[in-house]
């Protein structure tokens, strides 16, 4: 657990909450310890991803973080700047692959901005390149009077990250749209003669290529048109957000990032600090992150499918946090929303209709062992 800043302890402390009632639920132990991460370790140790993080993470079957970032540290350099603790643990753990699904609740149609009838199917995964690009490019820098960063993709980055998003399409609705600018950028045009290429393996998937700029628009003008978008790094960072517009609120969306050793799962929202510590914060995008740690990360998908029902229930029965809430609407504190879900889970109680049933259904699991903890 990298609890991180801002927000970041807030919501992680609700996704061990759930993580805790399907360990007990199932039988299972799931152990956690926490290390810092981001500004918080700065403050502690002097650098935004110190060793005893390092060391730990690469210990772990799944890393869970919370957010990092701090308005009083945006002036720092180099190892001090919290993000770049981020950047260096999504190289460490080598998470070359994050995915970001987005899909619009019915019953939070009103708190998106676009109308409500653009929002019918929208259920779309983005797979973002996370560990190469403009990120992490060398040559990098700058002086008084200019700057550089260095856009380079490899065919291997490209080829691996791109079987990702084909193997995903397979499993879903067999379209992978990928994105580039091959208009202008040499990057661009060596992505999409790879991606092509790599679509050849997969010939049950159709494959479209968009620019950019286009993509950007047509998320918004008909979202339902995609199923797995395939981007790079910076244009994935830029598109899932305008994406988790469609949601109504950056703060449901979970992300899972996977390569070849431990996964790392982050909500998508960042650190939000003008919120921090007043308890209003939306924990959703935690707890879904944490049943995608469950699934990718520890291999357990009917647990992971428990806690995204338990989350769809709470969402269906009214739960609201703030950010989701019309006017006048009465809210939970993330607290309360954790504990909503976290119970829906302990009971297995996800609609109203099957509540009855849904108790007798429990199957006589192991009796629980330990708690998480
Ligand atoms: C995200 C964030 C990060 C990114 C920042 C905090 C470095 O915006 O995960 O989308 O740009 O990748
Ligand atoms: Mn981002």
């Amino acid at each position: 657990m990298l609890p991180g800043d801002g927000i970041g302890p807030e919501v992680t402390a609700e996704a061990v909450r759930v993580l805790a009632a399907v360990a007990d639920l199932y039988g299972y132990r799931i152990a956690t310890q926490e290390y810092p991460i981001g500004a918080a370790a700065v403050r502690l140790l002097g650098e935004a991803l110190p060793a005893r993080t390092r060391d730990a993470v690469l210990e772990a079957d799944a890393v869970l973080l919370g957010a990092v970032g701090d308005p009083a540290l945006a002036d720092a350099t180099g190892s001090r700047r919290p993000e770049a603790g981020l950047l260096a643990l999504r190289k460490l753990l080598g998470v070359y692959a994050n995915l970001r699904p987005v899909s619009v609740h019915p019953a939070l149609r009103h708190a998106s901005p676009l109308k409500p009838d653009r929002l019918d199917n929208v259920d779309l995964l983005i797979v973002r390149e996370l560990t190469g690009g403009l990120y992490y490019g060398e040559p990098r820098g700058r002086d008084a009077q200019s700057a550089v960063n260095t856009l380079r993709y490899s065919v291997a980055e490209i080829e691996r990250v791109a079987r990702v998003a084909f193997q995903a399409a397979r499993e879903r609705r067999g379209l992978v749209t990928s994105v580039d600018k091959a208009n202008v950028l040499e990057v661009s045009q060596l992505w999409r003669e790879t991606v092509s290429w790599i679509g050849g393996d997969y010939p049950d998937v159709r494959l479209e290529h968009l620019y950019v700029d286009f993509a950007a628009m047509r998320l918004i003008a008909n979202p339902a048109s995609f199923d797995v978008l395939l981007t790079e790094n910076l244009f994935g960072d830029i598109l899932s957000d305008e994406a988790a517009v469609l949601t109504g609120s950056l703060g449901l969306l979970p992300s899972a990032s996977i390569g070849d050793g431990p996964g790392l799962f982050e909500p998508v929202h960042g650190s939000a600090p003008d919120i921090a510590g007043r308890g209003v914060a939306n924990p959703i995008g935690a707890i879904g992150s944490a049943a995608m740690l469950l699934r990718y990360g520890l291999q357990l998908p009917d647990a992971a499918d428990l806690v995204e029902q338990a989350i769809a229930a709470v969402v269906d029965a009214g739960g609201r946090t703030a950010d989701i809430a019309l006017p006048g609407e009465p809210t939970l504190t993330i607290g309360e929303m954790g504990e909503e879900i976290a119970q829906r889970v302990a009971s297995r109680i996800l609609s109203h209709q099957s509540s009855a049933n849904a108790l007798q259904a429990i199957p006589s699991s192991r009796p629980p062992t330990t708690s998480l903890g």
